[in-house]
């Protein structure tokens, strides 16, 4: 590992120069020599992160061309005085050459400590800046990458904490457990992260802890970076490691080496047992992943509120359109339901699945503007009545409208009276010409139809439906089904009873 900067020593002594130079050497450090005729170009040349100047050596020309340049403003000044015999004689130096306030003034032997003390935490800085600039490019791309419905926050947070610790495993200190607890009033919930196979497995079940109050105690207030080498009694940021580790924990754990953690509002984060003693920078890590989980989870909380209330809505309205038909809105549960497992049947994905789950039972919407008279009439509608009642379809697609979250529902609200056949309406389209949505819709809703008591039908049983259906009675045709949505059906048609029974 290499120290990170240039040293430039100043100093005419040979015998200092070279011991000082073989201490250096020693921890790798980069030195420049004292060149007196050009030391102002050496220094900005150089660009020494710190200057050694032997004062025994003391020359006021060199001295003074520091003092006077804006040099010693921003890079430290380290005075050697090794070969003074007392304090008093090296103040009177000091006194005599005038030294600027930003100096920093030394000996020898205590020169070598903070060359070992600067080399570890300069390496400790630079591993949590790169871990840290990671962590929030990260973050940076999710949010980039974040459109509605595909924000995963689970698999960001593995994404993440993969990237830390097992990618970059070479720059970090790495834990053997990472634990992330959550709460709320109604408890504690625990992650837990085990990287000790030197891969990630997370636990599949969170440890879940009753009283909340018990996991960080006291130290709940905090919101800082904390960390604990309990056998060398390194602690910092906290009182005591004790009541941190709940005995649930422990049990899961084993005994514990050293941690560090973060806490924050309803989130903290701890790495457990690291490889190596912890320190701030470890505590900073986890600092930095703690705010950026809490960023995301809240997000995603958000985004839950705002979804829930999207569905009560899409709900409520579709339980108007159907108010005639069934009261209890049983029906366009489930044809959400039945919808969705025709997708999942079909290998569709999660996105598509999730979405004609909502969107299908907004197909009757349009019924709202068909009066009450038609909609509930016993006998055969008329010619006329029968146009009126066709036009809920495209009616339907009007109440949706345009918005980009309701294509889907407004796409199934014009096409789930179209027959694959080309016999259906609006628009009499045939076969593949029907959206997927729409012909998935039409199955959904003609099973539950048939199973369902309206004005001017008696309910039937599965079986007669399923006869209905695959064999056709006139009215409901085998033809009319997309042949693939026909056989998931055939192969499927328990699942379709049994959503019908629990939904009732
Ligand atoms: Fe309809
Ligand atoms: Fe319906």
């Amino acid at each position: 590992m290499h120290f990170f900067g240039n040293i430039l020593l100043l100093s005419s002594d040979l015998e200092l120069y070279a011991k000082i130079s073989g201490l250096l050497n020693k921890y790798e450090i980069v030195q420049q020599k004292f060149n007196p005729a050009g030391l102002m170009t050496d220094i900005y040349k150089f660009n020494p992160v710190v200057i050694i100047v032997d004062l025994d050596d003391y020359e006021y020309s060199v001295y003074n061309s520091i003092s006077l340049s804006d040099a010693d403003n921003y890079i430290p000044v380290l005075a050697l005085y090794s070969k003074y015999k007392s304090a008093m004689q090296f103040i009177d130096t000091v006194m005599e050459y005038n030294m600027h306030k930003s100096e920093i003034t030394v000996c020898l032997p205590n020169i070598i400590k903070i060359f070992a003390d600067f080399k570890y935490k300069y390496s400790g800085i630079k591993q949590c800046y790169r871990i840290n600039d990671l962590i929030n490019s990260q973050t940076d791309n999710l949010l980039r990458r974040f459109i509605g419905n595909e924000f995963q926050y689970l698999e960001s947070i593995d994404h993440i904490l993969k990237c830390v610790f097992l990618n970059e495993s070479q720059l970090v200190n790495r834990p053997k457990f990472i634990l992330i607890a959550s709460w709320n009033d109604d408890g504690t919930e625990v992650d837990i992260y085990d990287f000790d196979s030197g891969d990630m497995v997370k636990d599949k079940e969170a440890i879940e802890l009753a009283d909340s109050n018990r996991l960080f105690g006291v130290k709940r207030e905090y919101e800082n970076a904390f960390y604990m080498n309990p056998d060398k009694k390194e602690y910092s940021g906290m009182e005591s490691c004790e009541s941190i580790f709940d005995e649930e924990l422990k049990q899961r754990l084993g005994e514990i080496i050293n941690f560090a953690g973060y806490i924050t509002t309803n989130t903290a984060i701890l790495g457990v047992n690291y490889q190596d003693s912890v320190s701030q920078f470890d505590s900073g890590i986890i600092k930095e992943l703690c705010i950026n989980y809490n960023l995301i989870h809240n997000i995603y909380r958000q985004m839950n509120k705002v979804n829930s209330a999207f569905i009560y809505t899409v709900n409520a309205l579709s339980r108007a359109s159907e108010v005639n038909d069934d009261g209890t809105g049983m029906h366009i549960k489930r044809v959400n339901a039945y919808s969705r497992l025709i997708a999942e049947s079909l290998g569709l994905d999660s996105i598509y699945t999730d979405t004609i789950g909502f969107s299908a039972q907004m197909h009757d919407v349009g019924k709202l503007s068909v009066p009450k008279n038609i909609l509930t009439k016993p006998g055969m509608l008329t010619l006329d009545e029968f146009d009126i009642m066709k036009s809920h379809t495209l009616l339907g697609a009007k109440i949706i409208g345009d918005s980009k979250q309701l294509a889907m529902a407004s796409e199934i609200a014009i096409s789930h009276h179209e027959k694959f056949d080309g016999s259906g309406y609006p628009y009499k389209k045939v076969g593949e010409e029907i959206p997927l949505s729409g012909r998935i819709v039409a199955m959904a809703d003609i099973y539950d139809a048939l199973r369902t008591e309206r004005a001017y039908k008696a309910a039937y049983g599965h079986s007669t439906a399923f006869d209905i259906i695959t064999k056709g009675d006139g009215r409901v045709m085998p033809q009319h089904f997309d042949p693939q949505i026909l056989e998931i059906f055939k192969k499927r048609n328990k699942d379709f009873c049994e959503i019908y029974e629990e939904v009732e």
